[in-house]
């Protein structure tokens, strides 16, 4: 299919909940090029759909972490150290904002609603981070997915615009600071595709319709071409490339 070889390298997987995920779409091509993966899941409800697609790739390891919970975060990097020895990438693809958060204004936005959603959607990049790199002992990739409505103001997706903001401002502080160890930290900036959290965001159908009309491919993108350019980010075909937002849309973000 591709002719990266990534064989001898491993990485750790956030952000699985089901064979529509990002994440999935990433971990089976990097599997492919032949990378060992970890797989976390968020809780016992995505526990056996996420155990029933790692199943699928030879040699994977599960294991549980919510985000949210330090001594989780502490105790999976604990079992990747012993189970995996090192690790070359960490995939961050997970968000998430109260419901009433992505409904009506953003003026409305309550105290609470604004934490947990960059609690969850980009504070954990940076806690994620802190724990893979003394494993990162090669260098390493690490990725985090993000969306335009960070530079752009996009209705009803309010808060997770500020949050995807915040996320990429991470990603080149965090590439500024661990450039010196090799290990390069990217963003990729997705065109809307179909999944479990796309689903939160009310007139995300719209929002899908209007990014075919507008983007200068005519289309949506696939999840595949996620894949395709994480794969590429993880590779040495990126080395030169860090604290970058690659955006993935079908050339939606250049249009007015
Ligand atoms: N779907 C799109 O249109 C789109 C576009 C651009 C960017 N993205 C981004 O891609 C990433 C993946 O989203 P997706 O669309 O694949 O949806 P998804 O629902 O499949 O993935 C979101 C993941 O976040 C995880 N998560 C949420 N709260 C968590 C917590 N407290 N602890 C651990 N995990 C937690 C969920 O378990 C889930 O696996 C997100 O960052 C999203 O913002 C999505």
């Amino acid at each position: 299919m591709y002719s990266i070889d990534l064989s001898g390298k491993t990485g750790l997987i956030v952000g699985v909940a089901n064979e529509n995920s990002i994440a999935w779409a990433i971990a089976k091509i990097l599997a492919h090029a032949g990378v060992r993966l970890a797989f976390s899941y968020q809780n016992e409800r995505l526990e056996a759909k996420v155990r029933a697609l790692a199943e699928q790739l030879d040699d994977a390891i599960i294991v549980p972490c919510d985000v949210l919970e330090d001594h989780q975060i502490w105790t999976m990097y604990e079992e990747i150290k012993e189970r995996l020895g090192h690790l070359d990438f960490l995939i961050h693809s997970v968000a998430f904002a109260p419901r009433e958060a992505l409904q009506g204004l953003y003026l409305d936005t309550r105290r609470e609603d604004y934490l947990r959603a960059l609690e969850v959607s980009s504070y954990s990049l940076i806690a994620l981070a802190k724990h893979a790199v003394p494993l990162m002992t090669d260098g390493g990739s690490i990725l985090a997915l993000t969306y335009i409505a960070s530079q752009r103001a996009v209705p009803r997706y309010n808060v997770m615009g500020t949050a995807k903001a915040a996320l990429e401002q991470a990603v080149r502080q965090l590439a500024m600071e661990l450039g010196p160890n090799g290990i390069r930290v990217n963003a990729i900036s997705a065109g809307p595709v179909q999944t479990l959290a796309a689903r939160g965001i009310q007139g995300f159908l719209s929002m899908y319709q209007a990014h075919r009309e507008k983007a200068p491919l005519q289309r949506s993108i696939d999840k595949n071409e996620i894949a395709t350019t994480a794969l590429f980010l993880c590779s040495d075909m990126s080395s030169g490339i860090t604290g970058s937002t690659v955006y993935v849309d079908a050339g939606y973000h250049i249009m007015l």
